[in-house]
């Protein structure tokens, strides 16, 4: 019975708990201009290539909108076209669920102007095709507007990257190698066992 009214208890907990803290996207005002050097279609070479972010608070919105912003983190998001059946990608209206924007590009303390970032594409980055979004964070840590490089239904301006594959190469041309000195060691080791068997039945 305890135990019951216990789990009933934290049932309710956390389900409040969604409600009053998961920030959803579809909550955020899009107060912030972002661009990126990219252009649509553009494929870039993870480790190798770079792109500039640049942001702005959009000055159409009232002045003082952004008087709570602290902090924004420019993120890499995934496009829906590298969505399609990878749930690991998913894009959930609930932020702490989210799983559209993976790869943090930079975080700087809020400014309503000139603001911009050069970044190389890192070296982990998979192959797929994305834009860039900025999250905006109030003190409280929590997300309180947005930009991104793209419309709201995510089809224009996207870029492509391209992983790193040069490092795959030169790891399988290694195992091979070493695959190719073990069974020649083996071999090696077997012969001279049997060597070894002969002769002590010559003596
Ligand atoms: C600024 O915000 C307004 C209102 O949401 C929008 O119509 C306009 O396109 C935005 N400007 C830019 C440069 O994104
Ligand atoms: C923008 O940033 C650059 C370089 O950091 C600086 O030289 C310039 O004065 C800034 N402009 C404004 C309007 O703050």
């Amino acid at each position: 019975m305890a135990a019951h009214g216990f789990l009933l208890a934290s049932l309710v907990l956390s389900f409040l708990a969604e409600i009053c803290y998961g920030v959803t996207f579809s909550s955020l005002q899009r107060t912030l201009v972002v661009t990126s050097s990219t252009k649509a279609g553009e494929v870039l070479k993870a480790g190798q290539d770079q792109l500039t972010v640049t942001w702005s608070f959009n000055e159409t919105f009232p002045a003082g909108t952004d008087s709570a912003y602290k902090t924004v983190k420019v993120k890499l998001c995934y496009a829906p076209v590298s969505q399609v059946d990878r749930a690991w990608r998913k894009t959930v209206d609930n932020l702490d669920k989210d799983k559209t924007c993976q790869f943090k590009v930079v975080a700087k303390p809020y400014s309503p102007s000139n603001n911009s970032f050069t970044w190389t594409v890192e070296k982990d980055i998979p192959t797929a095709t994305y834009f860039v979004r900025a999250y905006v964070y109030n003190s409280n840590g929590d997300a309180a507007a947005f930009g991104q490089t793209t419309d709201a239904h995510k089809t224009i301006n996207l870029f492509e990257i391209q992983a790193i594959t040069g490092r795959h190469v030169s790891l399988d041309i290694a195992s091979v190698c070493f695959s190719a000195f073990s069974i020649v060691s083996l071999f090696g080791f077997f012969y001279m066992e049997k060597r070894k068997g002969k002769l002590a039945q010559q003596k």
